[in-house]
């Protein structure tokens, strides 16, 4: 009898923000596969039973291969366990997903998808902002900060990112950005748009600062913290007024 895998949506790490759904697929199953970013008290709604893996990927830090991920997916799935992907924010969102879904697929697997709280949401609302603005924010995109190397994407849509009506939100992109930042200055970005680094939102070590893209640039070139961090840039609300 082949198991079943879901795919499960952590959010950012707060245990209270995460999904019912989510928290009974927990509850129920055999094996938990979890990323670094899904560790922590989230794992608590894990039942007593269920075997944790450790399968992290971490940013400059040495990680599982996505071929041994897939591999340990189809394997427990065979042996007939209920399995679960705990993926951190929203599974859907830069998470390698597709890889997953793929080798399951190939495997005649079954599968499901929990969708969960985004890190980027989180971060609007420990900010105490919302990500869309009426008139002056009508579009939000969702973007990386850096390609499989590490490195800043070669191909990167400079009139989408520059564009001063929209709200951006970098993930994966602290190391990145005095270069990404120079770029959208290049292309037209005004240096003091606002701009907000939120780091480990949802987790004890919260940190929120809010600054200007060209400040933001100078800062992260000096000094970075270890934390999980977003970048959100554009016509943020100052609500502090
Ligand atoms: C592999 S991506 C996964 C994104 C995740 N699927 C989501 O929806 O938030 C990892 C990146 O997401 C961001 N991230 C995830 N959790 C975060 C958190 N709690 N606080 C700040 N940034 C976070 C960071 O940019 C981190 O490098």
């Amino acid at each position: 009898m082949s198991g079943f895998v879901s795919f499960v949506s952590s959010g950012p790490g707060d245990p209270e923000l995460i999904t019912l759904k989510a928290v009974d697929r927990l509850a129920r199953a055999d094996v938990v596969l979890f990323d670094d970013l899904a560790s922590g008290p989230v794992l608590g709604h894990a039942g007593p039973q269920a075997e944790l893996i450790a399968v992290g990927k971490r940013a400059g830090k040495p990680s599982a291969k996505q071929e041994y991920v897939n591999a340990l997916l189809v394997e427990h799935a065979s042996a007939g366990k209920r399995v679960v992907r705990l993926k951190s924010g929203d599974s859907g969102l830069f998470g390698r997903l597709e890889e997953e879904l793929v080798a399951l697929r190939d495997a005649g697997i079954g599968s499901e998808i929990i969708p969960g709280v985004p890190s980027a949401c989180a971060a609007a609302a420990a900010a105490g902002i919302p990500l869309t603005r009426r008139l002056t924010a009508r579009r939000v995109q969702f973007v990386t900060g850096a390609d499989v190397t590490g490195g800043l994407p070669e191909s990167i849509n400079w009139a989408a990112l520059a564009d001063p009506g929209a709200t951006t939100v970098v993930f994966m992109g602290k190391r990145t950005f005095p270069r990404l930042a120079e770029g959208l200055m290049a292309h037209g970005l005004a240096p003091e748009t606002p701009a907000m680094l939120a780091e480990a939102v949802g987790h004890p070590e919260q940190a929120i600062h809010r600054t200007t893209v060209a400040a933001l640039a100078r800062q992260l070139g000096d000094a970075r913290s270890d934390h999980p961090a977003l970048i959100l840039y554009g016509p943020l609300a100052d609500v502090t007024a």
